[in-house]
């Protein structure tokens, strides 16, 4: 499969979020949007509003770490983001939002943080689109690859070979071999490539 690369907004300069997207954007596949309510994970960060001002032409995918997705998937799909996921955590009805995120024409995602098992996603896998594997736990950048979470990842792509599967947290030049040894065929980075003195030089390093 092609690897995909997408930034972490998290990672950039949220004063100058246009500029540092325009810096990366030519090598890259598509803006990871980490959105944070303060209640799901102890952080807090942007919403639909702030996506809605940026110019980039590349696909926004909006990870919504929030206990309420469900309430915010009208909002980014107007505001231009063409794929969604949300994470299995926070509902026990997982089916109404991944329809509600596909009538509003974007592709559904699921996250699972690194303690939740395949088995919580397993009935579902040929409802979705993609699925978000946390390789840190949901909050903040610049943590440290959790290496057990790679037993889930091989485990959804031998469930289902076509599907895209996104490895999140503590990527970088290394653990980028880890997850798509695995399987991984989406690779997001925060820190690894914002923080570079050679951003493209950082993002050729992971594919
Ligand atoms: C973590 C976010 C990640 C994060 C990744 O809660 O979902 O997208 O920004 O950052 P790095 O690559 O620095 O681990
Ligand atoms: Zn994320």
């Amino acid at each position: 499969m092609k690897i995909k690369i997408q930034p972490s907004i998290l990672a950039a300069d949220f004063g100058k979020l246009d500029e540092d997207i325009v810096s990366v954007e030519e090598h890259i596949d598509g803006i990871h949007f980490d959105v944070m309510d303060g209640h799901f994970v102890p952080n807090l960060t942007v919403g639909a509003p702030v996506l809605k001002c940026l110019k980039t032409k590349l696909p926004v995918d909006a990870h919504l770490m929030v206990t309420n997705p469900e309430d915010l998937i009208e909002d980014f799909a107007k505001a231009g983001a063409v794929m969604l996921s949300f994470h299995i955590e926070v509902t026990d009805n997982p089916l109404e939002i991944i329809q509600k995120i596909k009538d509003n024409g974007m592709k559904a995602g699921i996250a699972l943080n690194p303690d939740t098992e395949f088995e919580a996603i397993e009935n579902i896998l040929n409802e979705l689109d993609y699925v978000l594997i946390m390789s840190v736990f949901p909050g903040f950048g610049g943590q440290k690859f959790i290496p057990e979470v790679v037993g889930k990842i091989r485990k959804i792509r031998e469930a289902r070979p076509d599907i895209d599967i996104q490895i999140d947290g503590g990527i970088n030049g290394e653990t980028a071999k880890i997850a798509k040894e695995a399987g991984a065929n989406w690779l997001v980075a925060g820190s690894y490539i914002f923080g570079a003195e050679d951003r493209k030089k950082a993002v050729a390093s992971l594919r």
